[in-house]
This record gives C-alpha cells, structure tokens and sequence, in this order.
C-alpha cells in the first residue's frame, strides 16, 4: 500500500464532525497525527472532550487530542447548541471518555508537528471554525510549507449562509481567521454548504448504519437522527446535509468530487454580512485564486463510502 497520507483533524464536535473524525480513523490510507479541538458547536470544554468520546468509540484511545482556542481571533464565540444539543453530541449515550487529554496546547502541537515534517507532508482537516490553524500559521509561517494542503468544511455562495442570511457557522465564528487561513499561500480547498447541502441523511441512509449492528454503526444512526431533526424542519427536506464526513471523504475519493479554483475572500469589516465568503465562482475578478472550491458531489457515493468504512470499525 502506498505511504499513509499524515492528517490532523482540526475540529468543535459536533455530530457531523464526529462521523467525519469515524471516517478518517477507519481509514487506512490516512495517518491521524493527532486531533485537535476548538471552540465552536459547543465551548471548548466540551469540543475536547468529545474528541475522546469520539475516538473511543472507534475503539482508538491512543489517539493524542488536544484542546486549542476557547476564543475566536478577534469575535466573541458564537455556539450552536439549537443545533447540536447541550452537549454538542446529543444523540447517542455515549461513556464519559477515559483516555487523557494530552498536556500542551493544540496550537503547538501543529506547530511542533509541522516542524519534525518534511517540506509538503501534513495535510490539516478543519472541520470547525478556523482559528487554531490561523493562530499556528501566524506564530510558525516559516512552517507553512510543510503543510500539503488545508482541507475545510466552510462558507457558501449559491445557497447562502446558515448562521446568517450570508454567512454559514465555520467561517462566521471566526471570519478573521479564515481569512488569514485562505491567504496563507498554501494549497486550501473548501467544502461549502454549496456541496455539502447535496448530501442528505435521508431515511435509507441513516437506517444503513443501524442496520449495521455494531457500537459504531448504532451511535451513528444516532447522532445523525438527533442533527437532522434541526435542519430538516428548517429547509423542509427528508434529513439533513451532512457537512464535516465530506472533508475526508475527499481525501479517500476525490473522483467523486468536482470544483474550481477560484477567489474567495471573507468579509470581516460588515456586521451585516460578517463571515460571507465572497467566492468568485464566475470569475468575474482578477483576484488571485486562493482555494479550490468544491461544487457538486456524487452523493450516492459519498454515502456509499462512508458506510463501508464505517462498517469496518467496531
Ligand atoms: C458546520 O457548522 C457546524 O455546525 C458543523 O459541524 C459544520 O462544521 C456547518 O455549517
Ligand atoms: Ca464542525
């Protein structure tokens, strides 16, 4: 088998972020370094801790996670619990986790991470608000070609915003920091709402997990039963887009993605517009293209995926 790709996953769980960090660690072609949480669905108190829920759930305690930013850059934190629950894992009864949270802060883990790599070898996975990565750039720019890629779950240009009538959550907590992060001059693709709205957890889909008989498969069924039922009610659809999952399913299968390389900038000086991703999809500027932003998906085959990896946990 070819070298295992090195992730970090940068994440607030979060129910979809948790079906994402499943995904990645069922997954052999990726190397999870290390995961590192932030404050965003719920505080970071308990983003962290249900990193670890997460990871012993896939049977993987000795994943190191660490907890990061309790604040945005420069915003106050904006929660999400009218989506996720009090917990930000509402759902599932899932064990209080076990295994520590290690010493040290996330931020110097990505940056003592990306100092023992090689030049182009750590791809991150942010699947939250943006600020860890934004604080790690910041403070290592000289580090800043050992990251491959930074693969993100965030903003939207055909379908709006989800937080605000322009602005979806990620990029919304912490404008400042995306748009540092999409200017860093490293490779950046963005999975929007845009794509992410393709992928609904319809009935059948939800029920191929249950169906599948295990502790993983279960709580997954669960988890996604509890986040549909905000999102569901709100665009009036059989489930709801499931985001996060889409970041590394990516990554395992990127035939089944398409976009395009264009501009996008994040609007941080309107309060009316704060957190907007002006994505330059037509083209109509000249300004530089800084990330590839991801259009459509096969959904049919994203979800395939996913329950086949998932499947192989427990
Ligand atoms: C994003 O916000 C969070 O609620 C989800 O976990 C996802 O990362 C969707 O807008
Ligand atoms: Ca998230």
């Amino acid at each position: 088998m070819a070298a295992r790709r090195k992730i970090i996953i940068d994440t607030d769980p979060g129910q979809d972020d948790a079906v994402a960090i499943l995904l990645a660690l069922a997954s052999p072609e990726l190397e999870v370094l290390g995961i590192t949480a932030v404050a965003g669905n719920v505080p970071l108190a308990l983003t962290e801790k249900n990193a670890r829920k997460i990871c012993e759930l896939a049977g993987r305690p000795d994943i190191p996670v660490y907890a990061g930013a309790a604040q945005p850059l420069v915003r106050k934190l904006v929660t999400a619990e009218y989506v996720h629950g009090k917990t930000g894992l509402d759902g599932p009864d899932l064990p209080e986790p076990t295994m520590p949270l290690q010493p040290g802060h996330a931020v110097d883990f990505i940056i003592e991470t990306l100092d023992a790599a090689a030049e182009d070898e750590i791809t991150l996975c942010a699947l939250g608000p943006l600020t860890n990565i934004a604080l790690a750039l910041n403070r290592a720019p000289h580090l800043a070609g050992r990251i491959r890629e930074i693969v993100s779950m965030g903003g939207g240009l055909f379908e709006g915003g989800n937080t605000t009538p322009a602005a979806e959550f990620n990029i919304y907590v912490d404008p400042h920091a995306a748009q540092a992060v999409f200017h860093c001059g490293r490779p950046v693709t963005l999975h929007p709402l845009d794509l992410t709205h393709q992928c609904l957890t319809t009935r059948e889909r939800v029920d191929a997990f249950r169906a599948m008989g295990t502790r993983v498969g279960t709580a997954t069924a669960e988890l996604l039963d509890f986040f549909e039922r905000f999102d569901e009610q709100k665009y009036g659809t059989e489930g709801g887009p499931l985001h996060d999952p889409n970041v590394i399913a990516w990554l395992l299968a990127p035939e089944l993605y398409s976009g395009r390389q264009i501009n996008v900038e994040v609007e941080t000086g309107s309060e009316l517009t704060m957190g907007m991703t002006v994505a330059d999809w037509w083209r109509v500027t000249d300004r530089p293209r800084n990330v590839h932003y991801m259009r459509y998906v096969d959904e049919a085959g994203f979800y395939a995926l996913l329950t086949e990896r998932l499947a192989r946990l427990d």
